[in-house]
């Protein structure tokens, strides 16, 4: 077995000093870049962050050690930490090591227990307020990826810290709701910029965002207060704050208010840039695809009759095809194409027929979704968006050899995934059961952008009523 150091990796091209920044860093679109020089220089290469090397590798066996070994033999990046640190929200995504194996627990015990027990209520109500919001739009261009970035904030901010912020209804105004948003915003520039200016000067929009993470856990700490209460009095959690401050009451978890508030925190910024992209990504593949708006139609008339929205599990498992449509897109653009870690102690890694020997210190970026642009076998024309592919027989299965983990892998998998799939799915069903979707590109075509997660850009959609069997002649009965 021939043993491969990092200086033994094949390097694309560089400029001096600043490395592959630039090449990267243009468009935005730093994961088609990566996944370009994939193909040109083999699943495992390197590149240069300004000084800092890093390994980029889809090799399979490679990413799956990466993930599953963790926390002992990789970690997140440092970087990463530091940043989210830096803004106020430090937690579960960022923890490593004991820290992170006990915030993992509660926050488990948590999601599980209660942030999802009265999810569907929660969700339905912000559905209800973004149809209403897009029923006011009278076929004009909306910002769909505005109006969702606030749809996910409502939700996560409603199931975690147990606040209705009302985020979906304010388009307007300088509120949390308008502010929140572009902290995920910021968080993904500082992660892309070559220099840390902002830890020797405040820049007013640095500012900005000391003061709107300031207010979102002064809310937080605000709810906590009548979570402990409530928890108190004997009652079952239903928020992820209440879980956790039932836990907090067990001397053993030795957790803080401070914990407490940024643990919060720090699953909302998690969760919400992500969902919310999707949900974007979703409704563009939709618009430019009426038969898929078509199927999405009518399934959910079959299913809800004369429901709005689904109000319970079993209800929306049976809407198959708006879920198909939901794994397709995150399949062709998924939110989180890449990670990036670091090893945490001196390791080697089988790879085929070779090994990869990583320094402690060594940052290795898992390419996590590139099986579903080179997999053929396992989705047949892997360009195109065929939802129906996950309905068929031979509908794509879990490959270790030719991983597709839009949601990561390993002890660290993401614990909001399955949130995040009902959030998603439930605007699939009340966009297409209320609207017919119509791509606007009169100012060019919709592109794509990694801050924290991958985005689109300059996506436009007209929303115009749809005619629905069920519900009509449910009016038209209240009407009579
Ligand atoms: C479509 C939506 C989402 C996508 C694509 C997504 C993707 C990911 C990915 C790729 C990771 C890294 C996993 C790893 O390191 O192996 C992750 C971690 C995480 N996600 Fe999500 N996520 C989504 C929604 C959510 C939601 C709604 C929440 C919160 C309610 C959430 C909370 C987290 C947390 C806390 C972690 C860190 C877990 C840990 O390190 O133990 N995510 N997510």
């Amino acid at each position: 077995m021939l043993t491969v150091t990092v200086t033994d990796l094949p390097e694309p091209p560089k400029v001096p000093l600043l490395g592959h920044l630039p090449a990267l860093g243009r468009g935005m679109a730093m994961h088609r870049v990566l996944h370009d020089w994939r193909d040109v220089y083999g699943p495992t290469y390197r590149i240069r962050f300004g000084r800092t090397p890093l390994v980029v590798t889809s090799s399979p066996e490679v990413v799956q050690t990466v993930l599953r070994e963790r926390p002992e033999a990789f970690r997140r990046a440092p970087m990463l930490a530091r940043l989210i640190d830096e803004m106020g929200a430090p937690g579960l995504f960022d923890a490593e090591g004991e820290d992170w194996r006990r915030m993992r627990r509660i926050a488990m015990r948590g999601l599980n227990a209660g942030a999802l027990r009265n999810s569907f209520f929660v969700i339905t109500r912000s559905i209800e307020r973004l149809r209403e919001l897009w029923a006011t739009t009278g076929g004009e261009r909306v910002d769909v990826l505005d109006d969702l970035m606030r749809y996910t904030l409502e939700v996560s901010t409603a199931l975690l810290a147990g606040h209705d912020l009302d985020a979906v209804r304010q388009r307007d105004g300088d509120g949390l709701p308008r502010r929140l948003p572009q902290v995920f915003e910021k968080l993904g520039r500082r992660i892309a910029s070559p220099v840390p200016y902002w830890r020797w000067v405040r820049l007013p929009a640095d500012r900005r965002l000391d003061a709107t993470v300031a207010e979102l856990r002064d809310l937080v700490k605000e709810q906590y207060v009548h979570a402990r209460r409530r928890v108190a009095e004997g009652q079952a959690p239903v928020t992820y704050l209440e879980a956790l401050a039932e836990a907090s009451m067990d001397d053993a978890a030795k957790l803080s208010e401070q914990d407490v508030v940024s643990a919060v925190v720090n699953m909302i910024v998690a969760g919400e840039d992500n969902t919310a992209a999707a949900a974007a990504w979703a409704m563009h593949y939709l618009a430019i695809h009426p038969e898929a708006q078509r199927k999405v139609r009518e399934e959910a008339e079959e299913v809800l009759g004369d429901d709005e929205f689904p109000s319970d599990p079993a209800a929306l498992s049976r809407l198959r095809y708006a879920e198909a449509v939901v794994n397709e897109s995150i399949r062709l653009r998924p939110t989180s194409p890449f990670l990036i870690m670091q090893a945490a102690r001196d390791i080697t890694i089988p790879d085929g027929a070779n090994a990869l020997r990583l320094e402690a210190g060594t940052l290795v970026m898992p390419l996590m979704t590139h099986a579903s642009d080179v997999d053929d076998h396992r989705y047949p024309d892997p360009g195109a968006f065929e939802p129906d592919r996950w309905l068929s027989p031979s509908a794509p299965q879990p490959n270790d050899a030719s991983p597709f983990l839009p949601f990561g892998g390993g002890p660290r998998f993401c614990p909001g995934r399955n949130l995040a799939l009902v959030e998603v799915t439930m605007v699939v069903a009340m966009v297409c059961r209320h609207f017919v979707l119509e791509a606007d590109t009169t100012t060019g075509p919709v592109g794509e952008r990694v801050t924290f997660a991958m985005m689109p850009t300059n996506l436009g959609i007209r929303l115009h009523p749809a005619e629905h069997r069920s519900l009509d002649r449910r009016n038209a009965g209240a009407d009579a």
